[in-house]
């Protein structure tokens, strides 16, 4: 079949390709150690449930305005405030079908064919993705395992061509979980503003720091409005995946042409869902703290878990719920490289993973610990057997 070229230009995302082979073996009853999904292990909070029940039994259950309903727009706007110390008005604001609609619409509503894109590597699998479908080029930037993927900002520096028109940061990052220093987050941000590039921050994760670090956006610096696009979700933040809710918050010209792309494309998002979210952002947030400390100790647990296997070395990541392992020293021997080591771990193993070729970083595993210690243990126990197994095989 003749498809278009922009359609042709994209590959389904490999992590959505991972889990759809896991569901097939769970179908069958198998017993699955799931480092697959991307997202919480926790129930969505009961009130924003309930307030989604009774936006049902309201009838919000119409069309809303393209951008959001009005008073979840303010919502966003004040709960960025509150969190960060941003100052972002409502014309600055568009709620998004979840936070990749929002990247999405923005990168087609700024890039066009000869553009170039700064992707750091390891990135989340949909950004290359995504620059590549508006006929821009991704290019990737590479950070180092060494420096704790972290990304700096002479690493910008030394990627920038005069087609560059973007730059992503995804901190804390999916897969590595590396946070970008606040203090060299400006610094990055300095650059690109000399050379008049966009930053796009993408703070889906920004409540999953551990330690010391304090959720940041470049957004709470005055001044740094006209540059940046924030990306955010309540995904991650609110354990409301399914729920499909997202914002952007940049300057009005944007947004505008962002809303326009959603009127026709998308429309609203989902009028019940914004109503779920009002509850979420004007809520408690206790539920955010309680999961922070549930992946605070899976991650000690896992990190040390995979040290202590063989040939796996391991970075502390200090956010989000991926450990990304460095299994490279297993790589060979009928295993050519880590999407592979993925496919073998799904099949003897019934191990769930993703492979780092899929972020730009080979030699590499993305695990997710958004599951139960007891499962961790159990992963642990399995993806040890099997390098154990793969070296006597040698
Ligand atoms: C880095 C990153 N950004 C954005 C998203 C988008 O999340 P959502 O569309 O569910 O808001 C994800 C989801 O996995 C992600 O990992």
């Amino acid at each position: 079949m003749q498809l278009a070229a922009r359609v042709n230009r994209i590959s389904i995302s490999p992590t959505a390709a991972v889990l759809a082979a896991a569901e097939k073996l769970r179908a069958q009853g198998v017993d699955l150690a799931d480092f697959g999904p991307g997202e919480p292990d926790f129930p969505t909070p009961e009130h924003i449930q309930r307030a989604a029940i009774r936006a049902l039994q309201e009838g919000h259950t119409k069309y809303t305005p393209t951008a959001g309903i009005g008073p979840l727009r303010e919502a966003i706007c004040k709960w960025h405030a509150a969190q960060f110390g941003s100052s972002y008005a409502v014309p600055e604001c568009v709620v998004s079908v979840g936070g990749k609609h929002a990247i999405f619409n923005a990168l087609c509503s700024l890039l066009d064919a000869g553009d170039e894109a700064l992707v750091p590597a390891p990135y989340w699998v949909s950004y290359p993705d995504m620059v590549q479908y508006t006929g821009a080029t991704p290019v990737p930037v590479m950070t180092e395992a060494s420096d704790g993927f972290r990304l700096r900002a002479e690493q910008v520096s030394r990627a920038i061509t005069p087609r560059t028109k973007l730059l992503i940061v995804n901190s804390p990052s999916n897969p590595s979980g590396a946070v970008v220093p606040s203090d060299e987050f400006v610094k990055i941000y300095e650059v690109c503003r000399a050379k008049n590039i966009w930053l796009l921050t993408d703070e889906c994760y920004s409540h999953f720091v551990y330690g010391d670090e304090k959720p940041f956006s470049l957004a709470s610096l005055p001044g740094t409005k006209p540059n940046i696009i924030v990306a955010g979700s309540l995904s991650k933040t609110f354990a409301m995946t399914g729920w499909r809710v997202g914002y952007a918050l940049a300057p009005e010209p944007l947004i505008s042409a962002m809303i326009k792309l959603q009127s026709q494309s998308t429309s609203n998002p989902t009028s019940i869902a914004q109503y779920a979210a009002l509850a979420a952002l004007t809520g408690p947030m206790d539920t955010v703290a309680t999961m922070l400390e549930e992946y605070s100790r899976r991650r000690k647990r896992i990190v040390a878990g995979l040290r202590s296997i063989p040939g796996v070395t391991c970075v502390e990541p200090g956010g989000a719920f991926y450990a990304f392992p460095n299994v490279a020293a297993h790589l060979g021997n009928g295993i050519s490289d880590t999407t592979e080591l993925c496919k073998q771990l799904l099949e003897r193993q019934h191990l769930v993973s993703v492979g780092g070729d899929a972020f730009g970083t080979p030699g590499y595993i993305r695990l997710s610990y958004a599951t139960s210690i007891d499962r961790i243990e159990e992963g642990l126990r399995r993806l040890e057997k099997f390098f154990a197994m793969a070296e006597a095989a040698r």
